[in-house]
């Protein structure tokens, strides 16, 4: 299975992919992740992204295609993948169906978590992020019990880009230029709408019944 996830920042785009890893073993890309790996790591890329992403706008189309061609091509790509946060415009999204239709393999649903601009804020600035095993809590939402992760006992940290100035920049970037995606996937048919507010495992359930699973 093939399947792009769409959804405004902080609607829960990560938090469900978690689940379609696990249920169906294919992998999640998510160019946030890989970006905020390479930052982390201080390699050039990295760096050049990071001052990008602190002012909560796109890095260059040219840097993520060249990632995500590379990360598709990987073995544990045959069976399918979750692509999270990529594409994130028109342009994106033209040169990855020049890309899949190389491989002789197009998207098959364009997947989208639908919450409203109110609730993401709380949603972002709430959010707290494992540094060990990624685990992800919300401080409104779902705190962990302690001060460290539930999970592995990591240290908690909050994202660079989850200040209110930047998130409101993502918002902004999101709607002038990641939301014309519904209209590019509409015409093709595939595109699948699940409300993203209420219990992570009830919305998890609707996905699985819209992707027939
Ligand atoms: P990226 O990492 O992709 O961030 P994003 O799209 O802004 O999405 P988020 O990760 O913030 O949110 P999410 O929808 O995954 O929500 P989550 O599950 O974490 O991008 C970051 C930056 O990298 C961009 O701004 C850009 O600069 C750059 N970049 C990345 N891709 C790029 C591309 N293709 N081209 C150019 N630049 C690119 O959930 C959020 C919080 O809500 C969590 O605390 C979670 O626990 C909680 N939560 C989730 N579901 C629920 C629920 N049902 N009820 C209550 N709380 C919930």
């Amino acid at each position: 299975m093939r399947i792009v996830l769409l959804g405004a920042p902080g609607a829960g785009k990560g938090t469900q992919a978690k689940k379609l890893i696990d249920k169906f073993s294919i992998p999640q890309i998510s160019t946030g992740d890989i970006l905020r790996k390479a930052v982390a790591d201080g390699t050039p890329l990295g760096k050049e992204a990071k001052i990008i992403m602190d002012k909560g706008e796109l890095v260059s189309d040219q840097i993520v295609l060249g990632l995500v061609k590379e990360r598709i091509s990987q073995p544990d790509c045959k069976k399918g993948y979750i692509l999270d946060g990529f594409p994130r415009n028109t342009s994106q999204a033209e040169s990855l169906d020049k890309i899949l239709a190389e491989m002789g393999a197009p998207l098959e649903v364009a997947l989208s978590v639908d919450v409203d601009f109110d609730v993401l804020l709380k949603r972002l600035t709430g959010r707290r992020t494992c540094k060990g095993c990624n685990q992800m809590y919300n401080i409104y939402f779902s705190a962990p019990k302690g001060t460290n992760c539930d999970k592995c006992g990591g240290e908690l940290f909050q994202r660079d880009d989850d200040k209110a100035e930047t998130i409101k920049k993502r918002l902004e970037v999101y709607k002038s230029q990641t939301e014309p995606l519904f209209a590019y996937y509409g015409k093709k048919n595939i595109v699948k709408r699940v409300d993203g507010v209420g219990d992570i495992d009830e919305i998890f359930k609707k996905i699985c019944s819209l992707l027939n699973k």
